[in-house]
Formats: C-alpha cells, sequence, structure tokens
C-alpha cells in the first residue's frame, strides 16, 4: 500500500479535487494528458484495442472518470457500439460531448455528469467498464466502495479494465532501466535546447501555458498533481480487486513518452515549424526507447502505466482490511 495513499477522504479535499478539474481541464487535456487524436493513436491504439476486443457485439463499454471522452470516442471509432462515459465535472463532460459530436459517433457514445455514487444509475448493467487513469484520483475507501458498484453493474464474469500509474521504488530499479530512462528523460529536454544561445526562444503563449502548468501541481508528493492524485505501489492493485475480481492478466503500456510530447507540443506555441519537424521522429525515438523501459522487471521510479484485466468473480471474498498505518 502506497504511503502517500489517502484511506479517507473528506468534503474539503472532495471540493479541491473537483475545483482542480474545473480550472486545469483545458491544459490537460491540450498538453499534458490527452493531447493530440494523433498522438493518442500512435501511443494508446494497441491497448485501446485489446480494451475494445474484450467487449462482445452490442455489448455495452463504461468508462469511469472519463474526462474529455477521447478514450469513449476511440472506443467507439475501433468498434464498440454502445459506450457510456461519466465524470463529475461538467467542464470535462461538456468538452466529451462535443467532441463525440465532431467525430460522428455521438449516436454510439453518451457522456453523462456523474460521481462514484451515482455509477450504478449512470452506466446500467455493462459487460465491461474501464477505469483508466481514474482510480488513483480517489482514497482507498472510495476504491473499495467503486469496486464493489463495478462488480454489481457487470454482467457475470463480465471484464473490469484498470489502467493506472504505479510506481516503483528506486530501491528495486536496476541498472540497464536506469540507462534507458535516462535517456527518455533526455529525450524530454530536446525540444527545449538552444535556449542558452537564443535558438530557442519561448513566445509569450508558451511561458503563460508553462506558467499555469507549474500551478497545477497542488498534491504533496507522491501525490499531484491534483489534490488527491497518488500513483499505487506495486501489488496494490492486485490487493484491492481481490475480493471481488480475478486479475486475468497485467502489462506495462506507457513510462516517459507522454512527457516528450507534451515538451514538443508547448514548442510548437513557439516554434511551430520545428515542433513539426522534430515531431514524429522524437516521438518514435521516445516510443523504442519506452518500450526498452517497460521491458524491466522494475522500470523506474518515476509513474509507470500499468493495465490490469479483471473478471468479475461469481462467489466474492470478504474485503481486505487495510493496515492502520496505511491511514491519513
Ligand atoms: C486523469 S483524468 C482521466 C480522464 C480519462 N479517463 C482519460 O484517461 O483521459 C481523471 C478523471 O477523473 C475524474 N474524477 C476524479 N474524481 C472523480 C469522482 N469522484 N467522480 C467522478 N469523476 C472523478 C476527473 O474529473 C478526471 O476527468
Amino acid at each position: 500500500m502506497s504511503a502517500g495513499r489517502l484511506y479517507n477522504s473528506n468534503p474539503d479535499l472532495d471540493a479541491a479535487e473537483f475545483k482542480w478539474w474545473q480550472k486545469f481541464a483545458d491544459v490537460e487535456e491540450r498538453f499534458c494528458w490527452v493531447q493530440t487524436p494523433a498522438v493518442q493513436r500512435f501511443l494508446r491504439g494497441r491497448y485501446v484495442k485489446d480494451i475494445v476486443s474484450m467487449a462482445p457485439t452490442g455489448a455495452r463499454v463504461a468508462e469511469l472518470g472519463c474526462g474529455a471522452g477521447w478514450l469513449c470516442i476511440m472506443l467507439a471509432k475501433l468498434g464498440a457500439s454502445d459506450v457510456v462515459g461519466i465524470d463529475f465535472s461538467p467542464e470535462q463532460i461538456g468538452r466529451a460531448r462535443r467532441y463525440a459530436q465532431e467525430s460522428g459517433v455521438d449516436k454510439r457514445v453518451r457522456f453523462e455528469v456523474g460521481n462514484i455514487e451515482e455509477i450504478s444509475e449512470r452506466v446500467g448493467k455493462c459487460h465491461l467498464i474501464v477505469a483508466h487513469a481514474f482510480l488513483h484520483h480517489l482514497a482507498t475507501t472510495e476504491i473499495r466502495k467503486v469496486l464493489a458498484k463495478i462488480h454489481r453493474c457487470l454482467t457475470p464474469r463480465g471484464h473490469l479494465i484498470i489502467w493506472e500509474p504505479v510506481q516503483y521504488p528506486r530501491s528495486l530499479a536496476r541498472n540497464s532501466s536506469e540507462m534507458w530512462k535516462r535517456v527518455l528523460w533526455w529525450l524530454t529536454s530536446v525540444p527545449n535546447r538552444g535556449q542558452r544561445w537564443g535558438i530557442r526562444k519561448q513566445s509569450e503563449e508558451e511561458l503563460n501555458i508553462r506558467r499555469i502548468l507549474a500551478g497545477r501541481q497542488v498534491g504533496n508528493p507522491p501525490q499531484g498533481p491534483s489534490p488527491k492524485e497518488t500513483p499505487f505501489s506495486p501489488g496494490e492493485i492486485e490487493m484491492l480487486v481481490d475480493p471481488l475480481f480475478d486479475v486475468v492478466s497485467s502489462h506495462r503500456c506507457m513510462a516517459g513518452s507522454l512527457r516528450v510530447a507534451e515538451e514538443l507540443l508547448l514548442m510548437g506555441l513557439s516554434h511551430p515549424y520545428i515542433s513539426r519537424a522534430l515531431f514524429w521522429p522524437l516521438l518514435w525515438t521516445a516510443r523504442l526507447v519506452e518500450i526498452q523501459v517497460l521491458k524491466h522487471d522494475a522500470p523506474s521510479d518515476d509513474w509507470v502505466f500499468e493495465m490490469f484485466d479483471c473478471v468479475a468473480k461469481e462467489k466474492t471474498t470478504a474485503p481486505i482490511s487495510v493496515p492502520a498505518s496505511t491511514m491519513n
């Protein structure tokens, strides 16, 4: 269990998390998390295809904490015929609805404003439920509650896909993975090279966005940037789902390539032509290096994104209690 994870939330923290999403949804989407459809297809297309393949034709698929809806839209584009996304942020759901319409999938994808209390009412019975970068925004007690609700919404032996950040402690890292990780970090710095010689200048727009990005880090490490956000520690997800789900497979999907894309997108605000020329060669390189990082047993001290395919147990075991030392 991660030392930093909250055991219980409280109304002030919940309100702060909600406000954070209302305030930073735009920069999160444009630069940090969602980025562009082309980047999504490149970095995430493979595992999204795997997710779609788990839903039989015509089955309902739901995404909890869907944000601006890119994953629901991509699931529909790749063949899912009945997708519902819920999120507590009206700002994000507004964007999601607009994008679904623009993408022409609004007949197959529905978005609803809703919090974790309202999962059953919003999504109904599903064959597949996806929690993509969502559970790490919740306290342990909330995760347990959500898992129980998901279990009730799933058809017998239905699938829950969990895709979340896991942080491996540095003590577990191997020299070889450290080397690849350093290369990945170096690639992140490439779009910012040349500032000392005046070749790379930051425009007012880029400086402004960078100021907003710096202001969004409000969680205490390892929490953040949002107030409740905390990566999982190795084995934590397996332990949390165990009373209700069997984990049938898991694999690492992404490490730092997203940050390389982020720096390139920011560079594009000042040097659009150079950013465009560098974009794909650098992102391809980052992806190839990332694959090396992901191959190692204990890849990094940074966040690594892992996907867990969980199947609802028919007979559930009693929930495991959480040691008091993890409560804060
Ligand atoms: C990192 S984003 C992930 C969004 C989307 N799944 C994706 O991968 O792009 C986390 C999302 O969880 C939502 N969220 C956080 N706490 C929530 C809660 N208690 N109920 C519903 N949504 C919540 C936020 O509004 C945000 O959109």
